[in-house]
């Protein structure tokens, strides 16, 4: 899991004795799901959710363990992490519990429905959607003040879901957000990608049609909140270009500001699937890049990251999956993709470089280097102070000795 501090490998939690969670008792398992602590004491670093998994309640901890320990043990050790100092030391996580983990369980608003209740214990405990939804505050914890206003996952923008009207979901209809919830596919709103892609094919879909519409009624209680957006990420390519076939695409594509090998690349690579002028495959086989809120949204990264990786959609509904071009294109390739894409279909304001795609293939973005070297400097600045304090107090102490010591020999002297 990429992670703004470096790679974090999950571990094994196969019933596997010696690389698995086979000799956590019941107890141990609660504290690491609940806690974030391993068997042998350790913090787990906060990449596991459990800042969400807090509030689950001790049964449903207990009904995961039971499956897990139905499945068939696998021996298989995990990576070493890849962090730099002193993101390496998990006493770093302590400071991090210390200043983001609220324990307590799930308490029901009596207030609200039961459906309301069960799907605020869904978004908020066992999807934990604010987890990529919610951005981080400075000590990154998840930001409660702005609930799902928008957070990262990896490179990756998790959308804000509010129902905000321009910034959020508030366009979207009941029934398409439990569309998208379920499969992952509205057309004329949005495509999962990336890590939501994942979250739809792993676990959404197997939702029942119940929770799916618990989660809907809760996500339209959570405050609204504002942001970048100037008009709704889905809103943006013109419907009736995409739908007009032959001249009018081609009269297009002369307009907008795609550089010519985004064109030609374009036209190579990507226009037998999303068609000449955007609007997918004429059956609705193939996505259109118009109305559609990856192109459309206040960010680059998820246009660049789904030419990097492709689309694993499963066989959710008869989703289809895209190809990752990543291993074929330059970063220079990549970006004047990217450029002519959101710049013809999408939001127009949007511009990426070589340099960000090189960085975004690496793993980190501008913005998470400088949030790194900050965390660095505060760690290393509460490093020293620690020092400072810690030969402060030795020199009391040692001070304090000596008067003792003179203190007895007065004493022997009398
Ligand atoms: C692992 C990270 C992750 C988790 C967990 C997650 N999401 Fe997402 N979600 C994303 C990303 C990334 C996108 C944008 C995908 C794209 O660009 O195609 C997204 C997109 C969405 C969208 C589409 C918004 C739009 O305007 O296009 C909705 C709705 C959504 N998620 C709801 C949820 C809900 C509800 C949950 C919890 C049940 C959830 N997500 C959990 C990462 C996540
Ligand atoms: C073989 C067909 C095919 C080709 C070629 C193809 N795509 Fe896709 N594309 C898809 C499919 C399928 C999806 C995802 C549909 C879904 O999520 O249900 C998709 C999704 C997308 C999305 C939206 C992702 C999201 O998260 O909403 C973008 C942007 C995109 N493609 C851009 C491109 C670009 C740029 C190229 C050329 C480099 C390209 N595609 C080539 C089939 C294709």
């Amino acid at each position: 899991m990429p992670t703004p501090f470096g790679d974090v490998y999950s571990t094994n939690i196969t019933p596997d004795l010696e690389t698995g969670i086979g000799r956590y008792s019941a107890d141990e398992f609660v504290r690491a799901v609940q806690k974030g602590i391993r068997r042998d004491g350790a913090d787990l670093y906060p990449a596991m959710p459990y800042d969400s998994f807090a509030a689950m309640s001790r049964e449903d901890v207990l009904a995961i363990r039971a499956y897990l320990l139905a499945q068939p043990p696998i021996s298989q050790p995990r990576p070493r992490n890849i962090l730099p100092f002193p993101f390496n030391q998990r006493w770093t996580v302590a400071l991090w519990k210390l200043a983001n983990l609220q324990t307590g369980s799930f308490t029901p608003d009596r207030s609200r429905t039961a459906a309301w209740n069960r799907g605020a214990y869904l978004v908020e405990v066992l999807g934990h959607c604010g987890a990529c939804h919610t951005p981080r505050n400075a000590t990154f914890g998840m930001d409660e003040d702005h609930k799902l206003a928008g957070g990262t996952a990896g490179i990756w923008h998790a959308f804000n879901i509010t129902s905000d009207k321009i910034a959020g979901v508030g366009g979207w209809s009941n029934e398409e957000l439990s569309r998208f919830l379920k499969t992952g596919a509205v057309p004329g709103k949005a495509y999962a990608g990336g890590p939501m892609a994942e979250t739809v094919m792993n676990s959404l879909q197997h939702l029942s049609d119940d929770d799916i519409q618990a989660i809907v009624a809760y996500l339209r209680d959570v405050p609204t909140q504002p942001g970048d957006e100037k008009q709704p990420r889905f809103s943006w390519g013109n419907a009736a270009a995409a739908a007009a076939d032959g001249d009018a695409g081609t009269e297009g594509m002369t307009q907008g500001s795609g550089t010519a090998t985004g064109d030609d690349l374009y036209r190579s690579l990507c226009s037998t699937c999303h068609g000449a002028n955007g609007g997918g495959s004429p059956d609705g086989y193939y996505p259109s890049l118009t109305r559609n809120s990856t192109p459309g949204a206040a960010t680059p990264e998820d246009v660049v990251m789904t030419i990097l990786e492709g689309v694993k959609a499963g066989e959710v509904a008869g989703r289809q999956s895209m190809a990752a071009f990543g291993g074929w294109l330059d970063d220079g390739q990549v970006a004047a993709l990217a450029n002519y894409v959101t710049a013809r279909f999408g939001n127009p304001d949007l511009s990426v470089t070589a340099a960000d795609v090189r960085q975004m293939r690496a793993g980190t973005t501008t913005s998470q280097t400088i949030m790194i070297l900050a965390a660095q400097s505060l760690v290393a600045g509460a490093a020293v102070l620690m020092l400072g304090l810690l030969l402060l107090l030795a020199r009391r102490l040692r001070r304090g000795a000596t008067s003792a010591r003179l203190m007895f020999a007065h004493r022997d002297r009398r």
